[in-house]
């Protein structure tokens, strides 16, 4: 399936202020958040940046606001926070 991530940017030497863009890409119900992301950064727009260390829940360094809630990326799977299945 494909899922639609939509993304808050900010780049303070271009932006006045932070703006979304959406990002389409192909990802399982069982995929994490993390391979999605990493998956657009590799694929699709190489300038999306975001913290990542241990991909394995330690760390911390990947915590995000995701669907309004603060979640590890590399925790939160795509079937945990779907709004609706395409
Ligand atoms: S990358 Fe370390 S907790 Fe997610």
């Amino acid at each position: 399936m494909e899922i639609t991530l939509k993304i808050q940017r900010f780049n303070p030497e271009t932006d006045d202020k932070p703006g979304y863009q959406s990002y389409r890409v192909a990802a399982a119900p069982e995929d994490r958040i993390l391979d999605a992301l990493m998956k657009i950064q590799r694929f699709i727009d190489p300038s999306l940046s975001f913290r990542k260390s241990c991909a394995h829940g330690v760390c911390g360094s990947d915590g995000m606001r995701i669907n309004g809630k603060d979640r590890l990326a590399c925790k939160t799977l795509v079937k945990d926070v779907l709004s609706y299945l395409f």
